[in-house]
């Protein structure tokens, strides 16, 4: 792999593709070219990379000539459709969409828990659900610790999560109610201005959504954890930013409030903000923009053994989505970097 990676952004024009840019420049990602792809009816939008002005071109079969690094956001049809193409073109997929995340030929990575499984990769790489990721950030740590049976949790799911339209529709949706005339719903079955929705994804004949079973289905994955149970209701609030999690964790071992604050202090990617005597606990207005996630309302589930009871939030545009993008693929190079050389022949 090229340490100065020719990078291709799809979807760059959308709510996640437009992170992707940023995170990649504020983390000095070592881009040596970038490409910015997204659907014709972008042509001729510019997007700023590094103070230069990049030009949006067409997504076709022929855009990954060249290309070591492609981000992927631009939902899963594209991804079914163009990732395969582009990992044939040689380049290494990272893929925000749900379309390979359950293939056994794709690992699924967060990058503080399994960034080992990359090394797996066959030229895809997927990139967990937003709300998988929030929760598995401060849960994982605790199942190291204490072995994590099962999980019951509410989502409280940012409208950016849905994309720009839906971001658009809840500022649009708000005028309409402050203005006391109709209220359109357009992307949302139904009003999500001063409303919640419990109802993310398509539901399933069990009665969850898909959205609530990647919770289990990709936690097992991404933990190595086969008998990882959760049991999770999904739900969009009209926040724009950053998701938030309620969730009660059940342990094989006995758990502490003061063992499990010690173990999330030290972990990865989080912060603990758990001051409840000063009404002090995360909140999705201030974990917009963050990279790292932040837990708090750390306490003993009072409704089982081994319980434990915490709420986490985080930005899911970032680690739910672009950031958690390129720090797979920074552990990308660095896993290149640090393979041998290939023997000459002689
Ligand atoms: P475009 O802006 O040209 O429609 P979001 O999730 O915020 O809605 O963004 C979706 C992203 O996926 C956008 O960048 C969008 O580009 C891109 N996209 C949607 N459909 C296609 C397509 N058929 N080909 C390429 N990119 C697409």
């Amino acid at each position: 792999m090229n340490q100065r990676p020719h990078v291709a952004v799809v979807g760059a024009t959308g709510a996640v593709g437009i992170e992707m840019i940023q995170t990649l420049e504020k983390r000095n990602f070592p881009v040596g070219k970038l490409t910015l792809l997204a659907s014709a009816r972008s042509l001729g939008k510019n997007l700023k990379f590094r103070g230069d002005y990049h030009q949006v071109t067409e997504l076709t079969k022929n855009s990954f000539k060249g290309v070591d690094i492609a981000l992927f956001s631009a939902g899963g049809s594209i991804s079914r459709e163009y990732a395969p193409i582009a990992a044939q073109a040689g380049c290494v997929v990272i893929d925000n969409s749900s379309a390979f995340r359950m293939d056994n030929h794709v690992p699924l990575v967060i990058p503080e828990i399994n960034a080992a499984d990359i090394a797996s990769h066959q030229g895809i790489i997927a990139n967990p659900n937003c709300t998988t990721a929030i929760t598995l950030i401060a849960l994982y740590p605790l199942h190291r610790a204490f072995g994590c049976k099962r999980i019951f949790a509410s989502s409280y799911q940012a409208v950016s999560g849905t994309g720009a339209k839906a971001i658009a529709e809840l500022e649009r949706q708000v005028e309409q109610v402050a203005r006391g005339i109709t209220v359109t719903p357009e992307v949302y079955p139904h009003q999500i201005a001063f409303n919640v929705l419990p109802h993310i994804d398509s539901f399933l004949p069990s009665g969850y959504t898909k959205e609530e079973m990647k919770m289990e289905n990709e936690g097992r994955k991404i933990m190595h954890h086969p008998a990882f149970r959760a049991s999770v209701t999904c739900v969009r609030v009209p926040v724009y930013r950053a998701h938030s999690v309620a969730v009660s964790a059940e342990f094989e071992k006995p758990v502490t409030v003061q063992a499990a604050r010690e173990v999330l202090k030290a972990a990865p990617g989080l912060q603990v903000i758990d001051e409840p005597s000063k009404n002090e606990y995360p909140q999705p207005l201030y974990q917009a923009e963050q990279y790292d996630c932040a837990v708090g309302r750390i306490r003993k589930d009072c409704a089982m053994d081994n319980g434990l009871c915490f709420w986490v939030s985080g930005d899911q545009l970032l680690k739910g989505a672009a950031l958690n993008a390129v720090q797979i693929g920074e552990a990308l190079l660095e896993q290149f970097k640090s393979q041998p050389e290939p023997a000459l022949a002689v």
